[in-house]
């Protein structure tokens, strides 16, 4: 999709279609009082037949609407002025998505992103029109014919801004909303590939492939001999148990000076987790091919700083591998010895996140980083807790919790903070290695973050449970894409790009 931004008369601009708000009750937005004036009134007169009240979400689509340039204008509910959030701005840019792609109009422009919410700054109001239409036009297709998919797909989206003042933010706004939303496109598409397509090796080939498209991204995989050099035990016992090759991808981004720490992103990669001895039961199994998505959120993140060229320098580190049952898999009891030198008791071999990701988090301190964040979907006791709509935050560092809480504020890629306290810490002893990969059912997302916390004792680190966030179950089965608007975010903060105000 392409995003692009106009200014000037909008009754003279030839579109397809002009996207225009309504308020409750039938209160034009204010760029759809000039179209209306410009028609003679007839939008006044028309939402006087009552068809169109202002709700969000609710749309009307007019055509031939006279004394304008445009072919058809749509009209979007927006809600109670008075009431203006966010959700419901994004619920009616959604709105206005979905229609148009019922359309044969194909391209649009918008002047929704003129009503901002309250709190709210055009930057990102901006950039919300970007990432919601996005997300709303990607549809999955590599393994099904797309039956219902739009005649005439929306290819552009014009975001009219009323003054030329106001062009250079808009441009800013698009340009980063739409690094995110490939970075969500990217992360989405795989994880709705299937476990016998996307493998640890093909996720290294894609990695290869990222990194062929950029200068500044460089890309090494480790395979299973230089995990063994390197002592990494916990990851190895995962991958014994799979006929995959287990693969260790290593993205180093490079926009920053040389001698600027790097931030390094983790992201847990089970390309599918059966939960090996320990099985999963057979229902809704298949959603563990969803259990790479913290290693997608890597890929999609590291895609968009390189097509922001991001001043900064970033590392992203992806240990991808599978959970299955086998002769060689991890036993209920088995000790196994991490590169940290740590031993741990496998109780649970379903508990294989941790494993890998110990691993690699020790890999990470080889980097000098200025942060670690890892992002993983590592138990289902977190959805318990939470719920779908945040990813739970763990981290000790009070100053870190805020920079991530206000990041997912502000990317609408929301995160709640989880304790870590050191009292849940003894429930990870063992009887016979320094700690069993499981602390018991009470709080069992915080043991397995207390379990991370363990090997990440020489950097900044916060870790991020996107179990419940990073796909949809039932009708809508797919991958979200999140956290990447989060990491963006991160990303860009840290990048100092962002604008001051506005
Ligand atoms: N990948 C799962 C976590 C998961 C489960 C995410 C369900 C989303 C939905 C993870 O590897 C796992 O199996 N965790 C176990 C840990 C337990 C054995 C301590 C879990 O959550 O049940
Ligand atoms: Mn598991
Ligand atoms: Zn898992």
């Amino acid at each position: 999709m392409e995003f692009k931004i106009k200014t000037g008369d909008l009754a003279k601009h030839k579109t397809p279609c002009l996207v225009l708000g309504v308020f409750e009750k039938r209160k034009l937005a204010e760029p759809a009082q000039a179209v209306d004036q410009a028609s003679g009134g007839r939008l006044t007169e028309i939402l006087k037949r009552g068809d169109l009240d202002g709700e969000t979400g609710r749309t009307l689509m007019l055509y031939d609407v006279p004394g304008i340039a445009a072919e058809r204008v749509l009209l979007v509910g927006c809600g109670k002025h008075k009431e203006f959030t966010r959700a419901n701005y994004r619920q009616a840019l959604a709105a206005a998505v979905d229609l148009l792609q019922r359309t044969h109009a194909g391209d649009a422009l918008s002047t929704l992103a003129e009503s901002i919410p309250d709190g709210l700054t055009r930057y990102l109001a901006l950039r919300d029109a970007v990432t919601t239409t996005a997300d709303r036009v990607y549809r999955y297709s590599r393994t099904k014919e797309d039956k219902q998919a739009p005649k005439t797909p929306l290819r552009t989206l014009t975001l009219w801004v009323a003054t030329r003042q106001q062009v250079d933010t808009a441009e800013q706004a698009t340009r980063h909303g739409a690094a995110i939303a490939a970075g969500v496109t990217l992360a989405k598409e795989l994880g709705n590939l299937p476990g016998n397509i996307c493998t640890p090796s093909y996720l290294a080939d894609q990695a290869l492939d990222l990194a062929s498209r950029f200068d500044k991204l460089t890309v090494e995989v480790l395979e299973e001999a230089q995990m063994e050099e390197l002592g990494m035990g916990a990851l190895l016992s995962v991958s014994r148990g799979s006929r995959q090759p287990a693969k260790l991808i290593c993205f180093k981004y490079q926009g920053g000076p040389q001698d600027q720490k790097p931030v390094v992103l983790v992201g847990k990669g089970l390309t599918f987790d059966a939960g090996g001895i320990s099985i999963k039961p057979a229902a809704e199994m298949d959603e563990m091919k969803y259990d790479m998505c913290g290693g997608a959120g890597v890929f999609g993140a590291v895609q968009a700083a390189c097509e922001l060229d991001l001043p900064l320098n970033l590392v992203g580190l992806v240990p991808a591998s599978e959970n299955l049952p086998d002769g060689a898999a991890n036993k209920p009891g088995d000790i196994i010895k991490s590169m940290s030198g740590q031993t741990i008791e496998v109780l649970n071999t379903d508990a294989e996140g941790r494993l890998i990701l110990c691993d690699t988090l020790t890999y990470s301190e080889r980097f000098d980083p200025a942060v670690v964040i890892d992002l993983a979907t590592l138990t289902g006791a977190c959805v318990v807790a939470l719920g779908k709509h945040p990813s739970g935050l763990f981290t000790a560092d009070d100053r870190l919790a805020q920079e991530i809480q206000d990041a997912g504020n502000d990317a609408w890629d929301r995160v709640w903070r989880m304790p870590l306290w050191e009292d849940y810490q003894a429930q990870l002893d063992s009887n016979f290695a320094d700690m069993a990969n499981i602390g018991g059912r009470d709080g069992g997302a915080i043991t397995a973050a207390c379990f991370l916390s363990r090997y990440t004792k020489k950097y900044r680190w916060a870790h991020l449970d996107i179990a419940g966030t990073a796909w949809l179950s039932g009708k809508e089965k797919g991958g979200t894409g999140r956290p990447v608007p989060l990491l963006v975010q991160i990303l860009l903060q840290r990048s100092g790009v962002l604008p001051m105000t506005d």
